[in-house]
């Protein structure tokens, strides 16, 4: 369980965050087994490589959905994982990869859900004109963005914000909620009702 698998698609600072905290202590016992991304020019694979991590490139691209989740669903067994985080993977997983790992698979998103799910939702909270947005860590199920939620955290958007600054202090709050979000599951002092997590007393 406390092997995890890192997916990610593009800047990676979620999984540096993740990095950063296992190397500070602050995720007991965890380690990262592997770090996958679908796009070989992600900047957090050259980082996972740099960090001398494990890290492969399951290219997605021009290939069957199918297909590729099978290839990425091997790896992740071939080294163990205990408990995968998305960090910015921009793909669906389908149902049968998610029924492989059930409870295993966590999600960062960039708004509270159920708001904004989907692509650029800082951008949409703005454009909607909310007046508190934030990130959300959840469990990922069988549809976009909407598994139990583990852990949110919210951010005030200023008079002052434009996209790109709401965007800046969301992701801030995103580096915190995962390494939380992380020690709940791992700490598995919690139950899961309906959408309801809730920790035991
Ligand atoms: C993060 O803001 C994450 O919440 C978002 O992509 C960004 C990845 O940044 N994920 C989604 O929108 C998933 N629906 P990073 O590569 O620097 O971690």
């Amino acid at each position: 369980m406390k092997s995890l698998g890192i997916l990610l698609s593009g800047r990676g600072s979620n999984f540096v965050a993740i990095a950063d905290s296992i190397d500070a202590g602050r995720i007991p016992g965890a380690r990262i087994a592997v770090v996958i991304s679908n796009k070989a020019d992600a900047p957090g694979i050259a980082t996972a490589r740099q960090r001398g991590l494990t890290a492969l490139v399951i290219p997605s691209k021009g290939k069957p959905h199918a297909e590729h989740d099978r290839e990425v669903v091997a790896a992740l067994k071939q080294h163990n994982v205990g408990l995968i985080c998305l960090a910015g993977y921009m793909r669906l997983l389908s149902p049968w990869f998610v029924q492989q790992f059930p409870h295993r698979i966590l999600n960062i998103h960039p708004s509270l859900l159920p708001a904004f799910p989907g692509l650029e939702a800082q951008e949409q909270a703005f454009a909607y004109g909310v007046k508190v947005s934030g990130c959300t860590v959840h469990f990922v199920d069988e549809e976009l963005d909407h598994g139990a939620i583990i852990v949110q955290k919210p951010v005030p958007v200023l008079d002052s914000d434009d996209e790109h600054t709401l965007a800046a202090r969301i992701l801030e709050q995103e580096h915190i909620a995962y390494t939380e979000a992380i020690n709940v599951v791992l700490g598995g002092n919690f139950a899961v009702a309906g959408r309801r997590l809730q920790k035991k007393k």
